[in-house]
């Protein structure tokens, strides 16, 4: 019998939230970003629930591969572009479509010998500092590369590092638009939180959105709007079992450190769940879980392969009741990933990515 743990990837949720997506934009093309092996979820896992999106984006060259692997032949874009010189030979062997973010970039590309031109997203630094030719640099780069025979189409692509909050995108996006003005070609702007919240303005949907957290089912504005205040659906479930209960005493206390101390008489329940399983160990006392699909809360500190639950709420669970710490009860109750997330101090990204590899994954499709 294996440990009772258990990740489930829901595909009609998948389904459901890139078509939401679509409907942030409804003029634009969405590209499922699919980089960090889905956000943790598994390529070949979210394949079928995400194959109604334009494109694939990613930037990892062995993640195209698997995409490609998987049947698809519409575009698939490299977020970073190439790391060296040889991985432009991938891109034409397998069509894949590359971000240009530096002048080293542009030196791999006039060497290269391909019968294929390639199609580029030329990146403009608008803000951020990660990735991109400033504004002052950008016409000298597309000039370079419209004049290669290598290349035969130049997009632009810009990344907003502030879309989630207040101070919003306005700057970076007078930046891209004043940089990119009589430029020709398709535009790419936005991810989740810039679809999400500013999808309203036709020059931020441009010809294509990125999203990617908002796809997984986690809110990308969070604590200040949850999933359903998007009308997201959770992609990823993390479940298991109680596997004891232990009846407590006024001033017993649970777990290493023993940081939790029963104020009165309490039942708890240990589940099969700890840090080694990708639950962070930074989750509290207070932390949300749901325990046959009732809310209740994490007592005392995470340890490696269990944690402890308060059982009060729950008064019927017992050995083997379910314990949900992220995801869809099987009673239909719903515990964003965002919430656990918060507690440890991180975002929902964090905790799907990190799912650990002894958890084993199936897929509800
Ligand atoms: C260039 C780029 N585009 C799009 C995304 C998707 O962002 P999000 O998951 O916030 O929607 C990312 C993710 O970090 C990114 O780096």
């Amino acid at each position: 019998m294996p440990r009772p743990i258990q990740a489930t990837i829901h595909t009609a949720a998948l389904r459901h939230n890139l078509d939401r997506m679509r409907r942030a934009a409804p003029d634009a093309k969405v590209w499922a970003v699919v980089k960090a092996n889905a956000y943790g979820h598994g390529i070949e896992r979210v394949f079928d629930g995400l194959r109604g999106a334009d494109g694939f984006a990613l930037l990892d060259l062995a993640e195209a591969q698997r995409v490609r692997a998987l049947g698809w032949r519409g575009p698939v874009l490299l977020l970073e572009g190439v790391f060296e010189a040889r991985d432009l030979e991938l891109c034409s062997r397998l069509g894949l479509w590359h971000t240009v973010h530096c002048d080293e970039q542009i030196d791999m590309l006039a060497t290269h010998k391909t019968h294929v031109p390639h199609r580029v997203f030329l990146k403009l630094n608008s803000g951020m500092n990660r990735l991109g030719f400033t504004p002052q640099r950008l016409r000298a780069a597309w000039t370079r590369l419209a004049a290669l025979p290598q290349v035969d189409e130049i997009s632009f692509v810009t990344h907003f590092s502030d879309a989630d909050t207040a101070d919003g995108i306005d700057a970076q996006l007078a930046v891209f638009n004043e940089a990119t003005r009589d430029l020709p070609g398709e535009r790419s702007l936005s991810n989740s939180a810039a679809s999400l919240r500013h999808g309203g303005d036709a020059a931020v949907r441009a010809d294509w959105i990125r999203p990617g957290i908002a796809v997984y089912g986690s809110s990308p504005d969070h604590p200040q709007h949850d999933i359903a205040h998007w009308d997201l659906r959770p992609t990823m479930t993390l479940a298991t079992r109680i596997i004891a209960v232990q009846h407590l005493q006024r001033g017993d206390t649970v777990g290493y450190g023993s940081s939790f101390v029963a104020p009165g008489p309490l039942r708890i329940g240990v589940a099969a769940c700890g840090y080694a399983d990708g639950y962070p160990r930074h989750c509290g006392t207070g932390t949300p879980v749901l325990v046959q699909g009732v809310r209740t809360r994490l007592v005392g500190r995470v340890s490696m392969d269990m944690i402890a639950v308060d059982l009060s709420p729950a008064p019927q669970a017992g050995f083997g009741s379910e314990v949900t710490l992220w995801g869809r009860a099987a009673n239909g109750a719903v515990l964003p990933i965002d919430e656990p997330a918060q507690s440890a101090g991180t975002l929902g990204y964090e905790l799907m990515c990190a799912l650990a590899q002894r958890v084993p994954v199936s897929v509800d499709r």
